[in-house]
């Protein structure tokens, strides 16, 4: 965290990062809306690249395949202004990543216990292919520890446990009306 993150800078974009079910891209989609920007979750976006789904990707490809992909077309995004961007779980979760974002850009770790994620993940976790397994709860717990220090380091964190998708865009919409006053109260109200 560089203490006051909105100081003297334009706001830009905002990303959200955090684990898998954590809500990245429910809350980014009503930003969005609450702010008139674009919405872009980067697995939709890498899909669209590949012309395939994320676990086909992985499937056919790889997990390192995936990986390249989601460097490109994370730092292409980072470079888009007025969009809200929800990472996927593993975005920020490699070396340098949330401290080589462009400045201009609100990093939110939205933050979710192991119980919570793989709950929320549940029927879906087909979708999520380093969860579709019998030992998905400890294969989260794993990952999520080896995680949280990269998450860390967005600018705010944000507890998405027992919450709506409204009540954490309401608290992610508070905090940006504080750190960035002229934009938000431009473009959402
Ligand atoms: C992953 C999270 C997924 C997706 C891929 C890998 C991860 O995104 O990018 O399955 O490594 O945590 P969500 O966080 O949107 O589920």
């Amino acid at each position: 965290m560089s203490g006051e993150p909105g100081a003297g800078t334009d706001l830009g974009r905002i990303l959200l990062v955090g684990f898998m079910g954590s809500g990245k891209s429910s809350v980014g989609r009503a930003l969005g809306r609450a702010l008139g920007w674009r919405f872009v979750d980067f697995d939709k976006a890498i899909a669209a690249e590949e012309g395939r789904s994320v676990p086909e990707i992985f499937r056919t490809s790889g997990e390192a395949h995936f990986r390249r992909a989601e460097a490109r077309v994370g730092q292409g995004l980072l470079g888009e202004d007025r969009v809200v961007l929800a990472s996927g779980g593993g975005w920020a979760a490699a070396p340098g990543r949330l401290d080589a974002v462009p400045p201009g850009t609100a990093t939110f770790w939205l933050r979710v216990s192991c119980e919570e994620a793989v709950r929320r993940v549940g029927a879906g976790a087909r979708l999520r292919p380093l969860l579709a397994a019998p030992d998905a709860e400890e294969r989260a717990a794993r990952l999520l520890e080896e995680r949280e220090p990269f998450y860390r380091l967005a600018d705010w964190a944000v507890d998405t446990d027992r919450r709506s998708v409204e009540d954490v865009t309401a608290e992610v919409l508070g905090i940006l009306r504080r750190e960035y006053p002229a934009v938000t109260r431009t473009e959402a109200e």
